[in-house]
Formats: C-alpha cells, structure tokens, sequence
C-alpha cells in the first residue's frame, strides 16, 4: 500500500528535488521545456481547451461548495511590484481557504528591487537577481504567483513581458501571473465565469469591449486575456476605442486566428455608441494608448480630445438589455455613472466576487499534481 505523506514531508522532498529540476532545466533551452519542468500561467493559453474548461467547471461548483482543504500543507509565495486590491485579498483567501499557506510580500517595503536582466553586471540599485530570488523562493512554496511591474516608458520594451517571463524561468515551481503588461488570466477566468453565470454559453453571444476615459489609464492586460478568452469561446466582439487606442497587433493577429478558429467575430469601431448597440454584455477598460505610451504630456492630450467616452443609462439604452463589467478599481461619473454601478446592469461587485472561487479552482487544478 502506498504511503500519504505528510505535507511537511512532501514539501521537503520537493525541495530536495527542486535544484535538481532547476538544474535540468537550465541545460535545456527555454523552447524547449524538461519532462519535469512546472506548468506555468502566464497567460490563459498556457490551459489547454480541455483543461479551461475543467477549471471554469470547478469554479461553479467551488461557490456551491467552498472550504475543502484540498492543498494543506502547501504553501504560495504572492510577490507584488505593484499595488493590488482584488488580486491580493481574493488570492490570499484562496490559498488560505484551500488549507495552504500564503506568502505575501510587496516589493520595496518587504523586499528590494530585484535585476530581471540576464548577464547584467549588478553596480545599480538591485541588489538580488530573479534568478536568485526565485532559485530561493522555490524551495520554501509550492508555487510563485508574480504582479511585475513595467518600465512605463516604452511599450516595446514593456510588451516583452521579461519580468514575468524570468520568474518563469527561473522558478522550479509554477508561476502564476497576477496580472503583467499582456496578460492577466487570473481576471479573465473570473470575467469567463461571471459572463457564463448571465449568458449560459457563450457562442455567438455579444460582446462589447470598450475603452472609456480616465486620468490614470491601466495597461491593456485585462483587455487582451479577455478578448482572447471571449474569442476562444466563439463569442461576437465589438472593439471600440478612439482613433489612437489601438491594441497592440500581435494580440489583435492572434485574436484574429482566434475568432477563425472559434466561428467568434471581431470588428473594431470608433464610436462608443456604435460599440454597444446590441451588446448582451459591455465590458469597460481605460488602457493605455501604445502611439503616446512613456509620453504623460501627449497622452493626457490624447484623453482629453476623448472625454465623452463613459457609460451612462442613455448610452446602455442602445443595448440589448445589457449588462455592464469590469475589472476595477473604476473612477466613478469618469469612467462609468454612479447611476449605471449602483443600478440593475452591474455586474462588478458580482465579477470581482468571481475572482475566489476561479482562483481556488485554478490552484487546486495547478497544484495538485505540481
Ligand atoms: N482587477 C484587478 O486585478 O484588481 P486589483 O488591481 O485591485 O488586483
């Protein structure tokens, strides 16, 4: 008979065999990962169709039956280089409401600025490596779940992604992403779950993607998880944004073969009124223009020839009854009315809520095999 090993002693062998996965992993290339090396969720791509849908199933029924102890003893390390609210506090109930342990550190007050540049010669303010760090890290949890932060001064740069990139690489245990400049997969399974609970399925169905305006624009990570995630479910999906506030074109070429392959649709507009009429669902995000990206003085001057682009009532009469989302924090009577968040079509308190039971679903999913 096989004998259950205490979580204690599981996490000790693991960590005695962590530089040894670390070690073969580093003698492969990064394309081409070892049998051992861990799973990764840098972006909702990184679940197969099958496996999606798996987690997404196992959210549902987490809300109905919340409180299994499913990882004790485990442990996740949560690393914030940027301030969090919903991502934080849903993740650390999570891990805590599954019986493991989080560890929850945020750079700067609890930590240092860490080098995420390879072969770099250390004389600047970093005084620890990723590589390092992570190396460390991944002996005493069972997985790294990263909030980097971006440069801000060059989209070409920062679309790289190499902050989370080189936890992922680094790391002998999988890497979660809480949000990078591209992806935040952690909002877009929560999205998936809330648009299921008010559409059933998804194909076919409507939706509204839409830039609205704001003094402090976010990146565009929640808009690409979620197109790709809306697409990949075969949903109809409406861009709207102002001349100006193109998304990045690999995410769109990708989202193109994406709404191929599904029989999902996507047609960009530039005009708010245009971008709702119909819509089931209106999902709303201010995210940074790439032409004034690293520019505060052209980019304010951009937003401010944009200033009629907010959700009110009237405009959501234009909809088919529809609902309205978002990631938030939102800016109230800028990005969207009190009328319209504290009315009937809201579903934001509804989609942050989302994020616990997804994320439960998701860790248990990654971890009980890692
Ligand atoms: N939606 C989201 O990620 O919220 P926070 O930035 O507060 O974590």
């Amino acid at each position: 008979m096989r004998r259950v090993r205490s979580g204690v002693e599981t996490r000790e062998r693991r960590g005695r065999l962590r530089p040894l996965l670390a070690a073969a992993r580093s003698a492969s290339s990064d394309e081409t990962p070892t049998l051992h090396a861990p799973r990764h969720l840098i972006r909702l791509h990184d679940l197969t169709d099958s496996e999606l849908e798996e987690v997404l199933e196992l959210s549902t029924r987490r809300k109905l039956r919340p409180g299994v102890n499913e990882l004790e003893g485990r442990s996740v390390g949560m690393l914030f280089f940027r301030g969090s609210l919903r991502t934080r506090a849903s993740l650390e109930c999570a891990v805590n409401g599954l019986g493991a342990h989080a560890v929850n550190l945020t750079a700067m007050s609890d930590f240092w600025e860490l080098e995420e540049r390879d072969g770099s010669v250390m004389d600047g303010r970093s005084p620890e490596h990723i590589k390092d760090a992570a190396a460390v890290l991944s002996q005493y949890v069972d997985a790294l779940a990263i909030r980097p932060s971006a440069t801000g001064r060059s989209w070409d740069v920062d679309r790289r992604d190499a902050g989370i990139s080189s936890w992922a690489r680094h790391a002998s245990v999988p890497v979660l992403n809480m949000e990078s400049t591209l992806w935040h997969p952690m909002q877009a399974l929560a999205d998936l779950v809330t648009l299921r609970e008010h559409l059933g399925t998804l194909p076919g169905k409507e939706l509204a993607i839409t830039w609205v305006r704001s003094p402090q624009p976010a990146s565009a990570s929640v808009v690409h998880s979620l197109l790709h995630a809306a697409l990949r479910f075969g949903m109809k999906v409406r861009l709207a944004h102002p001349a100006g506030f193109e998304l990045d074109e690999g995410v769109l070429a990708e989202a193109e073969k994406l709404a191929q392959k599904s029989g999902g649709s996507l047609e960009a507009v530039s005009s708010l009124e245009e971008g709702v009429r119909g819509a089931a669902i209106v999902y709303a995000r201010s995210w940074q223009s790439i032409e004034s990206y690293g520019n505060p003085t052209l980019a304010a001057s951009q937003r401010s020839r944009a200033t009629d682009w907010m959700l009110t009532e009237s405009l959501l009469g234009e909809t088919d009854e529809g609902k309205v989302m978002h990631a938030m924090p939102v800016r109230r009577n800028v990005e969207i009315t009190d009328e319209v968040l504290d009315g009937p079509r809201s579903l934001l308190v509804e989609q942050a809520g989302n994020r616990l039971p997804s994320q439960k679903a998701l860790l248990v999913h990654l971890l009980r095999h890692a």
